[in-house]
């Protein structure tokens, strides 16, 4: 097996904010923690405005347009103030993401074949504006479909279920071989999901709950051409710094692509 195409890692620092807004104060600074990113050889930075602002702050996005000078990946709801946000701030892609008030974290894809009149709104003034546009879906066929149907440059697949199945089991007993096989029907769904969209004209990314364990069989998608980790890396970061972390993150992801 040859060497595939070079597959990005945009570092989601979300994370960042998260301990800044825990005291409210401005430490960590996000535009450092972006530049040591790129530093270490990210390919891009992504961030997730939510409309709750319960970490990214509208200054930051400003901050880091300013900034990053590989590629800035803002995610947001498909309304209408977080579309006015992205086409004056005109971030390098726009990923649509669903969003809940209630959520820890984004707990699946965007369901773009339900709430398909509002999403291709969303995307036509997005793209109306020249703007690079991505959804983040499940690896379904029909989510892909209308995604392309709807005008999408992009879908990241949402390996949130991938990952949940890659986790160290606490307190139940699970069948390692039920599990090993679950996992492989997973990966193949996200390999299949790649396939489609490829062939549908998008370009093909990933993420959620990506980590240096589980990070090999999503990496080695012949189609997949970028992934969006956050928690991981930064977890990681605590205790070896972001530069380390994040080339132990690239080591993984290159190992298996050769
Ligand atoms: N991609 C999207 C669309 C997300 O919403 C998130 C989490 O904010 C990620 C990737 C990164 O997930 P994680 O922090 O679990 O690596």
């Amino acid at each position: 097996m040859g060497m595939k195409n070079h597959l990005r890692l945009h570092v989601n620092i979300d994370h960042v904010a998260t301990v800044r807004q825990a005291r409210r104060a401005y430490e960590p600074s996000l535009g450092a923690a972006a530049s040591l990113c790129e530093v270490a050889g990210a390919d891009g930075i992504t961030v997730h405005l939510r409309s709750d602002r319960r970490h990214i702050q509208d200054d930051d996005v400003r901050l880091l347009r300013g900034l990053v000078t590989t590629h800035l990946n803002v995610e947001m709801a498909a309304t209408d103030e977080m579309v006015d946000i992205a086409i004056a701030l005109r971030p390098d892609t726009v990923t649509l993401v669903p969003e809940s008030p209630d959520e820890i974290t984004t707990e699946g894809g965007l369901d773009v074949v339900t709430h398909r009149a509002r999403t291709e709104a969303a995307v036509r003034r997005l793209v109306d504006d020249g703007l690079d546009v991505s959804i983040f879906i499940e690896p379904d066929a029909d989510q892909i479909d209308a995604s392309a149907a709807i005008g999408a440059h992009q879908i990241e697949l949402c390996t949130a279920r991938y990952a949940v199945l890659t986790e160290a089991p606490r307190g139940v007993a699970v069948h390692h071989a039920t599990r090993l096989t679950e996992i492989a029907a997973e990966t193949a769904r996200h390999s299949d999901a790649s396939r489609r969209a490829a062939a549908a004209g998008l370009r093909v990314a990933a993420g959620h709950g990506l980590t240096y364990l589980n990070v090999a069989p999503i990496a080695a998608i012949g189609e997949m051409e970028e992934l969006n980790i956050g928690h991981n890396i930064i977890a990681r970061a605590i205790l070896v710094g972001l530069d380390s972390a994040l080339r132990e993150m690239r080591s993984a992801i290159e190992r298996s692509r050769s």
